[in-house]
This record gives structure tokens, C-alpha cells and sequence, in this order.
């Protein structure tokens, strides 16, 4: 069976596992914590990196940070991670849902304005499979309506737009380690501060809402409690693991954009440019995901049975929110079209460091076959 994705395991992380084990110190703030926010921090050419348990305690800490009320309005794409909307619903916001294009799955943002009311706080904007083509102007939209940019960044590790790491065009961003990513530790997460404003709260809300971190620097004499926060910390033990894997992010990254442009060698030759992934002229992809578009629900769905007979496990993408149960009644029914139109017919095939070009190969060819012979003519 080729699946779907296999998490990265480069072999390197047993050492700096051992070393952590040889220390003693497993919590939170370590010695492989700070290298994590220093390379983060060079990666992402932040103000200032916040290592935590996961993308999700990120959005927490950005939704605490913005101190959101029951009522406060938030633009969204519904074609996006449960993850990146927890944090505001949790708050009773208001979630007001923007469409995407089919193109880049990205917001749409001739959409976004129109959206925008007196009680608009923030806009999040998901970094489809991390990459953008309209970071720029989403971030003109905000600041010409003061709103405070989220980039929802989870997947982007690595990418440029415009010569400028993704992650670094909104006020806030976040980044996910989750084992999905290219990089990971299990379960974990970074939040991106570029508005310098934010940095000293963060850093409070993270630690359960306290300045203990500036006691054990030794700048306090003893430390308080401040406001509002929880345990957002990654341990020592994740912060090892995923040092050794961000120390070579780039030999992955390179690696899965091969296994990326592989597949579009191959499925260009059978299939519509407009069903193969776009990626901006100007935006260097880090090969997260790749996904294509197929000609309706019942042909993708076909496909992803025809490939697991043949040993293949392939699958769609987002559920939007709009149309998940627990939104049901909340709030008034939107109409997405491209969302549940792209929602409807998108596929994803397996990317990992450790897939092979023969592996891809098999996959393109079945594939061919697969969307030739289920497609209804
Ligand atoms: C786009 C997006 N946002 C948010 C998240 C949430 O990240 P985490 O699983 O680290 O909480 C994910 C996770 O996969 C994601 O893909």
C-alpha cells in the first residue's frame, strides 16, 4: 500500500532526544526550545517566535491577545482546518465566511471587502497547502479598515511570496508541527508575531497568564499573575525533536517540491491546466500538499476507490465549516460556491519525504487510467 503520508523521521532526532534525556530538563523554555525560536525566527524574519503545544494554542493566544467578545466579527475561509476557527468560536465570535478561488484555494479578495462591517476585528487568512497569491492585497484590505491580519500559516513552513517568507505579512500568524507537516514534533505549533505590540502579552498568555518567564530569566524578584492565559508551552522533549528536523527543513522542503513537480510533469499530460495545483509566478512553494481538481463529486470519489483497489490511498480535503453540524443554526447560512464547488471535487495525493519517484510514478499512471475511465462523458 502506498499511503497517503508517513511522518517525517529523519534519524537525527534520537541524538538531541538523548541529550534532553541526559539533561533532566524536559518542561517548557529549554535550551532546544529557545534554538527552535531562534531559527523560527530567523525563518519567518519575525519581531518574535512563540513556540507552543500546537498551530491551534497559537490562534488561543491570538484570539486572547485581540481580546474577542461574544459578537466580535471575524472574516474567514470556511474551506480551512476546524484548528483555525476554534479559538474565535470558543469566544463566541462571530464567524463571517469568505469565499476562496478555485485557483488557489486562497481568500478571495474581491470578496473580502464587501464583508466588512463596525464590528469586524480580524481577518484570517489560510495560506492554502502555504502558499499565497494575494497575501499583499488581503493585508492593503486590512490595513485600509484598521483590521488586525491573521495569517493561518499552518502549512507554510519554509514558503515565499514577493521575496518575503509567508508568515511574516500579518500582524499574527501561525505555523502548525503537527505530524502532517513538512516538519514536525508530534504535536506542536509556533505563533508568528510581527507587530511588536503583541510580544510582551503573548508571551504573559502563554505562561498561564503570568511574567514567571521573566522570573526565571532572573529580570523579577518573584513572579504575578497578569491576565488571562493557559499552558501553551511545547516541552523540551518536542522542542528536541523538532529542532533536528527544522536544522534540515530545507533538504525536505526540496525534496517534497520535487515529488511535487513530478506529479505535475506526469498529470499535465492527461489532464486540464486549471485541474493541476496553481502556484503564483512569484510564490516558492514548499510542496506541502498536492491536489487536484476533478470534474464533479461522484468522479473524485470514484477515483480514490479505483486507487485503493489498486493499493493507492489517496483523499479529498477540507469539509467546509459553514456546513459542519456544530455550525447548524448558529449563524445565517452563507453561500459559498466555490468553496462547496472545489470542496466537492478536490483529491490529494500522498506527499512524504521518503516517497520515491517510482512510487509517484505508479500513482500518476494509475491515476490516468482512474480519471479517464470514471469520468462520464
Ligand atoms: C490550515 C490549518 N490551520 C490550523 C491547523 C491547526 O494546527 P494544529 O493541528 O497544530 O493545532 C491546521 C492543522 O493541520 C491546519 O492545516
Amino acid at each position: 500500500m502506498i499511503i497517503f503520508n508517513e511522518p517525517l523521521l529523519l534519524g537525527t532526532e534520537r541524538g538531541y532526544l538523548d541529550q534532553v534525556l541526559k539533561s533532566g530538563y524536559f518542561c517548557g523554555n529549554g535550551e532546544f526550545f529557545r534554538k527552535c525560536e531562534e531559527t523560527l525566527t530567523g525563518i519567518f524574519q519575525a519581531q518574535k517566535v512563540l513556540l507552543t503545544s500546537s498551530g491551534s494554542s497559537a490562534l488561543n493566544i491570538a484570539a486572547e491577545l485581540l481580546e474577542i467578545q461574544p459578537g466580535d466579527e471575524i472574516i474567514l475561509p470556511s474551506f480551512a482546518h476546524v484548528g483555525t476557527v476554534s479559538a474565535f468560536a470558543l469566544r463566541k465570535a462571530n464567524l463571517v465566511w469568505c469565499d476562496i478561488k478555485a485557483s488557489t484555494r486562497n481568500l478571495a479578495e474581491n470578496d473580502l471587502e464587501k464583508l466588512i462591517t463596525k464590528r469586524t476585528r480580524a481577518v484570517i487568512a489560510v495560506n492554502y497547502a502555504g502558499m499565497s497569491d494575494n497575501i499583499d492585497q488581503v493585508k492593503e484590505i486590512c490595513r485600509k479598515h484598521s483590521l488586525i491580519l491573521i495569517e493561518d500559516n499552518a502549512q507554510g513552513i519554509g514558503t515565499v511570496y514577493q521575496n518575503q517568507s509567508l508568515g511574516s505579512f500579518g500582524d499574527l500568524a501561525i505555523v502548525s508541527f503537527h505530524q502532517t507537516k513538512n516538519v514536525h514534533c508530534g504535536e506542536g505549533g509556533a505563533l508568528i508575531i510581527n507587530s511588536p505590540q503583541f510580544i510582551d502579552a503573548a508571551q504573559k498568555i502563554r505562561d498561564r497568564g503570568t511574567d514567571r518567564k521573566e522570573f526565571n530569566e532572573g529580570k523579577i524578584s518573584r513572579w504575578t499573575w497578569w491576565m488571562n492565559g493557559s499552558n501553551y508551552y511545547l516541552s523540551e522533549l518536542q522542542a528536541a525533536f523538532l529542532y533536528a528536523q527544522l536544522r534540515q527543513m530545507e533538504k525536505v522542503n526540496s525534496c517534497r517540491l520535487a515529488i511535487f513537480q513530478r506529479y505535475n510533469e506526469l498529470l499535465n499530460e492527461f489532464l486540464p491546466e486549471e485541474a493541476l495545483p496553481f502556484v503564483a509566478e512569484n510564490c516558492q512553494s514548499n510542496g506541502h500538499c498536492y491536489s487536484i481538481l476533478t470534474e464533479s463529486e461522484q468522479h473524485r470519489n470514484k477515483i480514490i476507490d479505483k486507487l485503493h483497489k489498486q493499493g493507492i490511498q489517496s483523499t479529498f480535503h477540507y469539509q467546509p465549516l459553514h456546513r459542519a453540524p456544530y455550525w447548524q443554526g448558529l449563524y445565517k447560512t452563507s453561500r459559498l460556491p466555490v468553496t462547496e464547488k472545489v470542496a466537492a471535487v478536490i483529491l490529494r495525493l500522498p506527499v512524504y519525504y521518503d516517497l520515491d519517484f517510482i512510487d509517484v510514478d505508479a500513482i500518476s499512471y494509475e491515476l490516468a487510467k482512474a480519471y479517464s475511465s470514471e469520468r462520464k462523458d
